[in-house]
């Protein structure tokens, strides 16, 4: 087939975790392969599915009704398995990328489209070398992926995120505590300082700007003597003291990322011993935040990405991975790992925004052309 060609038949896939906003996005695309003719089949639980085989499913109309505010991806998910490093025990794995892609095409499958964030995009990536045509949709709670403003599922984290933290206010201030919120994010903080921002947190921490235990100390105490007898400090999962490394539960293994957890733990642990007078607890938000009904602009953006991916097959324009640019849904070529990855720009609106309204980031500020050390709050120290 021709990179031009239009296939008959396309699999679907969720590549990585589930998000909200997931079955608007594999709704739309069945939707859009209705009316522009094509079919489609989805692969059970994500990878594994593609990797069995038996995992493939036909998606109609019928398939996709009533999905919009369901949770979750219905065609299931798994972060456990990587095509090209399949584990066959005793840390041996092989790459089933190849077998994949014959045996698809022997089942009709003419075209793939991979949702998920940068792992999944590098694999859209190497399916596509290995010939068989893809396209790429973004989607992470994390909204880590590069060159794309959003991916499916950030809006509803973030809400989520910010109803707990406005929750934890209310008992933080009842009994004059230090609330310790742990949000997920992996290597990038959005989440954290999104719904830092949006909850009004004093402190905020993220895996973009190593932090000082003593700026949150000073943040706290600042507070105290203004009469405020309490402080929400919302922590990333990937955040680090300065020269401290990453906190993991699990670690990396080939084709699998490390599992992220303790950092809230960690700095609880830490402000334990600063003697502060304030009774200091910690809520892990975990997986809630890939949970729960997606937001209205998740089910907006998923149909959009959705349906453009269905575009983008009917034109035959694969190796191509679906972005949100300046507001608009377009699409970029597909690229290797290395340049997958987004951080949170310190230098934008929002970063500048949260230091403004007196968010403690943890950082100190070190002023172009002045070798003066600020606190984040502004203060010449
Ligand atoms: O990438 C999405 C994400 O939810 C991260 O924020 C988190 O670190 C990770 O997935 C958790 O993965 P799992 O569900 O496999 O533990």
């Amino acid at each position: 087939m021709t990179e031009r060609t239009k296939p008959k038949k396309v699999c679907i896939v969720t590549g990585g975790g589930d998000a909200p906003g997931v079955n608007a996005a594999i709704r739309a695309f069945v939707h859009a392969a209705h009316r522009l003719s094509f079919e489609v089949v989805g692969a059970r639980y994500g990878f594994e599915g593609l990797v069995k085989l038996d995992g493939l499913a036909p998606l109609g109309l019928e398939d996709v009704r009533g999905v919009l505010p369901k949770g979750g991806s219905f065609l299931g998910c798994s972060t456990q398995v990587n095509p090209f490093f399949v584990e066959d025990g005793g840390g041996v794995t092989h790459d089933a990328g190849p077998a994949i892609v014959d045996r698809l095409r022997s089942m009709g499958v003419e075209a793939l489209v991979l949702i998920g964030g940068d792992g999944t995009m590098v694999a859209a990536d190497r399916f596509m070398r290995l010939g068989m045509p893809t396209v790429g949709v973004p989607k992470t709670i994390d909204n880590d992926l590069a060159d794309t403003e959003y991916t499916c599922g950030f809006d509803t984290a973030v809400q989520t995120a910010t109803h707990a933290i406005d929750a934890l206010h209310s008992t933080a201030e009842a009994h004059a505590r230090v609330m310790i919120v742990e949000v997920m994010g992996r290597h990038a903080g959005a989440i954290a300082l999104e719904s830092g921002v949006a909850g009004g947190a004093d402190v905020v921490l993220m895996p973009e700007v190593p932090y000082r235990i003593e700026r949150v100390v000073a943040k706290i105490r600042e507070r105290e003597q203004l009469g405020r007898r309490f402080s929400i400090i919302v922590i990333a999962e990937g955040a680090t003291p300065a020269g401290g490394v990453v906190e993991t539960i699990e670690g990396a293994r080939p084709g699998h990322l490390a599992r992220l957890g303790g950092a809230g733990a960690r700095l609880l642990h830490e402000l334990e011993k600063k003697d502060l007078g304030h009774e200091i607890r910690l809520t892990v938000l975990g997986h809630l935040l890939r949970g729960g009904s997606p937001s209205a602009a998740d089910r907006s953006l998923g149909t959009q990405v959705g349906a453009h991916a269905a575009e983008l097959v009917h034109a035959g324009r694969f190796g191509r991975r679906v972005v949100v640019h300046g507001g608009d849904v377009t699409s970029i070529p597909l690229a290797s790992e290395a340049k997958l990855h987004k951080k949170v720009d310190m230098r934008g609106p929002l970063a500048r925004a949260a230091r403004l309204v007196g968010i403690e980031l943890g950082d100190e500020i070190v002023e172009p052309h002045s070798s003066t050390a600020r606190s984040s709050s502004g203060i010449v120290r």
